[in-house]
């Protein structure tokens, strides 16, 4: 298997989820049982690969079903923008395309950025299909 950079593999050999190591994909979050947050590693991962432009630059994360896009970011390490994560402050606003999302809240974005500029809250964004899903914080 070749080696994919800034991509968190969520499955261990034995097709069991993987801890990692960065913080915040951390045992208190329960594989099963979604947290405040609405984690899930159970069930629905799959390899696909979506992409992040941020920056200039451009990287690929996995997105498991279930998981907020900011989370699967930072659980990619990948320099993702926010600050109160919780739908309030507008910082993690971003572009997304590729395919149908809801936000669990959203304190920020009109009804005309989610619908006609394709615009969420990477805090509180879930994706609702397959992707691959584009995600730029640069547009
Ligand atoms: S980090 Fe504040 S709205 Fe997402």
């Amino acid at each position: 298997m070749t080696e994919r950079p800034n991509v968190l593999v969520l499955k261990t050999s034995d097709g069991k989820p993987s801890e990692g190591s960065n913080p915040s994909v951390s045992a208190d979050r329960d594989p099963v049982h979604a947290g405040e947050r609405g984690f899930f590693y159970g069930g629905d991962m799959t390899d696909i690969l979506h992409t992040l432009t941020v920056d200039g630059e451009d990287y690929s994360f996995t997105w498991p079903a279930g998981m907020t896009l900011l989370d699967a970011l930072l659980a990619a390490d990948l320099p993702a923008h926010y600050s109160c994560m919780e739908g309030h402050c507008g910082t993690s606003q971003c572009t997304l395309t590729g395919g149908r999302s809801h936000m669990l809240r959203n304190d920020v974005l009109s009804r005309y950025e989610i619908e006609q500029e394709n615009q969420v809250l990477a805090c509180q964004a879930i994706r609702d299909e397959e992707g691959p899903y584009h995600c730029s914080f640069d547009d």
